[in-house]
C-alpha cells in the first residue's frame, strides 16, 4: 500500500469534486416526485464504477428503485469482498432549518471537523461513504494493488426498507457470491476514537389510525360527549410505556437476549461522556429505560418511539373541531432475537386492545428487519480492525449501535456470509437531520483505510 497516502494527496480535491457532484443530484427514494433524480443517481454510480476500473457495471432493474453492480473479478480462487452501500437519501425537510440548501453542498468548518465537512442531504448517509469504496478500489485497480476480487452493490431504496432487495438477492445470488460484505453506512466514536459496529438493531415500522365520528365536529357541540380521537390516541400512546419506560406490549420482551454482566461490563468500557452527549443535545436530562446506561439504551435494548402524530387542526389561528381521525407513526427497535414478524403481530394486538369501544383502530405495518449482532473474532473483523490500527494508530473499539440496516440480516441467510460494519462517520454528522455532513478528513480517512482492510484479509485467508 505504498504510495496510498501519495495517491490521495494528488487526487483529493478530484474525489471531493466528483463526490459533490453525486450530491447535487437529489435521489430521494421516499419521494415519488425525485423518481427521475433516484434514476440519474443510478446513472452516476455505474459511470463512477466504470471511472474506477471496474468490469461488468450494470443498472440492474428491479421492482422498485435498481441495485448497481459492477466488479473486478482478478482470480476466482482468491476471496471475495462484497461493498453494499445506498445511494438513495432521506427528504431533506424541514428545508427552513438547513443553512445552505440540502442538494447544493458546500464545504464548511465545525467544531469536530477542523478541516471542513461537506453540507449536503447523503453526504454521510450514504453517499460519501458508498464513494470511499469506490474511490479506495480505483486507487487499487490503478496502482495494481488489489488482492482479492470485489463487487459492488449499491441499492436505491435503503431508506424506505429495501423492498426490492430480498428477491433480487435471491434472484441474483450466484452473481453476488462473496466471502465477506464490508459496508460502510455506520459511524464511529470520534475522529480519535476509531470503532467498529458490531451490532445493529432490527425494526418494525408502523402506522395507526384511530377513528372516532363519521365526520368531523363542532368541539362545542359535540365536545364532552363525542370520542376524541386524539386525546384517545395520545393516551393509548401513553399506555405503551410503564412508569420505568419499560415497554407494555404483553410479550415484547420474551425473547430479547440477555446479556451476561461480564459482556456488559465489557462494552462499558467504550468511551462515551453522558455530560457532553446532554450538552450536543441542549438537555436536561437523558430518558430511557430503567436500569440501563446511556449506550445500552441505544445499543442492546429494544424500544418504541413516536415517530410522527397528526390529526384535527393544525392550521394558522384556531379552529373549534374534534377530528374524525388521528394518525401516528411508530418505530420499534429490535434486538437478537426478537423477530419483527412478530414484534408487529404483538403491537397490533396490544394497541387494538388499549382502544376504547368508542373508537376504531387500524395497525398498517410499514417495513422492518431483523437485528443484527456480529462476533469480533472473525478474519473480517481482525482484517478491519488491524486495518483502522494501521491508519489511525489505535486499536478500534468494537461497538453496537442503534440504527437499522435491515438488508444485514438477510445478507447473512442468503450468503451466509458475515458483514464488516467499518463506518467513518459521527453521530454528529447529523443524518436524516438539517445540516447533514461528512468530514473531509474522514473521507480521506475512510479512502486510506479502505485498502489495507482487502490487504489484510487477503493475507489471512491465504
Ligand atoms: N445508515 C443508516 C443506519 C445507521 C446509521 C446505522 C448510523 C447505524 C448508525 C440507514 O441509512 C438508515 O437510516 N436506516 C434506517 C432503517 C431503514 C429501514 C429506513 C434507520 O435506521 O432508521
Ligand atoms: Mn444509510
Ligand atoms: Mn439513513
Amino acid at each position: 500500500m505504498k504510495d496510498i497516502n501519495n495517491y490521495i494527496n494528488s487526487n483529493k480535491d478530484r474525489f471531493i469534486n466528483e463526490l459533490i457532484d453525486l450530491l447535487k443530484i437529489p435521489s430521494i427514494s421516499a419521494d415519488k416526485a425525485y423518481a427521475k433524480d433516484v434514476l440519474e443517481a443510478a446513472k452516476a454510480v455505474k459511470k463512477s464504477l466504470d471511472d474506477a476500473g471496474c468490469d461488468n457495471t450494470e443498472i440492474c432493474e428491479t421492482k422498485g428503485y435498481p441495485v448497481v453492480y459492477g466488479d473486478k473479478i482478478i482470480d476466482p480462487n482468491l476471496p471475495t469482498v462484497l461493498v453494499y452501500g445506498h445511494y438513495d437519501v432521506q427528504p431533506p425537510d424541514p428545508m427552513g432549518l438547513w443553512t445552505s440548501p440540502p442538494f447544493e453542498p458546500v464545504i464548511k468548518k465545525t467544531e469536530l471537523h477542523p478541516d471542513g465537512a461537506i453540507f449536503a442531504r447523503g453526504a454521510c448517509d450514504d453517499k460519501g461513504q458508498f464513494f470511499m469504496h469506490v474511490k479506495a478500489v480505483e486507487y487499487m485497480i490503478q496502482n495494481d494493488e488489489l488482492p482479492c476480487n470485489v463487487k459492488f452493490m449499491i441499492e436505491g431504496e435503503e431508506e424506505v426498507g429495501s423492498d426490492s432487495l430480498e428477491d433480487f438477492l435471491m434472484e441474483n445470488s450466484e452473481k453476488l457470491k462473496n466471502d465477506i460484505i464490508l459496508i460502510s453506512d455506520t459511524g464511529m466514536i470520534a475522529n480519535d476514537v476509531p470503532s467498529i459496529t458490531t451490532g445493529l438493531r432490527g425494526l418494525s415500522y408502523v402506522e395507526v389510525e384511530v377513528t372516532g365520528a363519521n365526520r368531523d365536529l363542532h368541539s362545542g357541540i359535540y365536545g364532552g360527549a363525542a370520542p376524541n380521537p386524539i386525546n384517545i390516541l395520545a393516551k393509548m400512546i401513553a399506555q405503551l410505556h410503564d412508569e420505568d419506560n419499560h415497554i407494555t406490549i404483553p410479550g415484547f420482551y420474551d425473547k430479547v437476549q440477555v446479556i451476561p454482566d461480564d459482556e456488559r461490563a465489557e462494552m462499558a468500557k467504550a468511551p462515551f461522556d453522558l455530560e457532553a452527549y446532554k450538552k450536543s443535545l441542549d438537555i436536561g436530562d437523558v430518558h430511557g429505560e430503567k436500569g440501563y446506561s446511556t449506550p445500552e439504551r441505544f445499543g442492546i435494548r429494544p424500544t418504541l418511539d413516536v415517530n410522527g402524530i397528526w390529526g384535527g387542526y393544525t392550521g394558522e389561528g384556531a379552529k373549534t373541531v374534534i377530528a374524525s381521525k388521528a394518525y401516528a407513526k411508530i418505530s420499534m427497535r429490535l434486538v437478537p432475537d426478537q423477530d419483527w414478524h412478530e414484534i408487529t403481530d404483538l403491537f397490533t394486538k396490544y394497541f387494538e386492545s388499549l382502544a376504547p369501544k368508542s373508537a376504531k383502530v387500524k395497525v398498517t405495518p410499514h417495513h422492518g428487519g431483523q437485528a443484527y449482532v456480529t462476533p469480533i473474532d472473525s478474519d473480517g473483523y481482525q482484517a478491519a480492525s488491524k486495518a483502522m490500527e494501521t491508519t489511525f494508530g489505535k486499536t478500534p473499539v468494537p461497538q453496537r449501535t442503534g440504527g437499522s440496516i435491515p438488508i444485514v440480516a438477510l445478507f447473512e441467510n442468503v450468503f451466509d456470509s458475515k458483514t464488516i460494519l467499518l463506518g467513518f462517520g459521527l453521530d454528529s454528522d447529523a443524518i436524516h437531520s438539517p445540516n447533514e455532513h461528512f468530514g473531509v478528513w474522514n473521507f480521506l480517512k475512510g479512502i486510506e483505510t479502505i485498502p489495507y482492510f482487502y490487504k489484510y484479509y487477503t493475507e489471512m485467508k491465504a
